[in-house]
């Protein structure tokens, strides 16, 4: 007989960032800075990442467009990559993910895709402590979820390979 799975994921909305601890308020400033950054010159959305490590160290990037589009990548991935290349020891405590559009100061709703969320889910598998992520909504608002498998359900992980 078959039955439903009902997957429940919690995410906490709050109306401004000030509403955050400093530390997150940091996170996201930085995420921002990381933004105005960003080489997008295709799609015209910019997306910056910020990742606080556990010794409190801050390591930031953005998104990369390319003309062969593939060939580009998104924020989350091009700093959890660049991070894990020169620090792959230290545990990643929160990323924050902000995005705007080309030419406009306001931030917008910013949403890790799916190829980014399953990046940040090895991590946060390998480490064996969630990873909090901050989503940069519309209207100055935050989006706040406890860890990366609230993001990702279902998720395909080492031990579907029998490892
Ligand atoms: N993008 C990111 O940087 N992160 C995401 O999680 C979603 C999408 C970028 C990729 C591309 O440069 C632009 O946003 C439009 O899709």
């Amino acid at each position: 007989m078959a039955h439903t799975l009902e997957i429940k994921i919690s995410i906490n909305v709050f109306s401004s960032a000030t509403e955050l601890p400093a530390d997150e308020q940091n996170l996201l400033q930085q995420a921002q800075a990381a933004t105005r950054k960003a080489y997008a010159p295709y799609s015209n959305f910019l997306v910056g990442a910020a990742l606080l490590l556990e010794d409190g160290s801050i390591h930031l990037g953005n998104n990369q467009e390319n003309a062969a589009f593939p060939s580009g990548l998104c924020a989350e991935r091009t700093a959890l990559f660049g991070m894990r290349a020169n620090i792959p020891d230290k545990k990643i405590s929160k990323i924050a993910v902000t995005a705007q559009r080309a030419n406009q100061e306001a931030f917008v709703l910013a949403l890790p895709c799916g190829a980014c969320r399953q990046v940040m889910s090895e991590y946060e598998n390998q480490q064996e402590a969630p990873i909090t992520v901050l989503m940069q909504a519309d209207n100055g608002q935050v989006y706040r979820c406890e860890s990366v498998s609230a993001l990702l359900p279902l998720q395909f992980t080492r031990h579907n390979l029998g490892l």
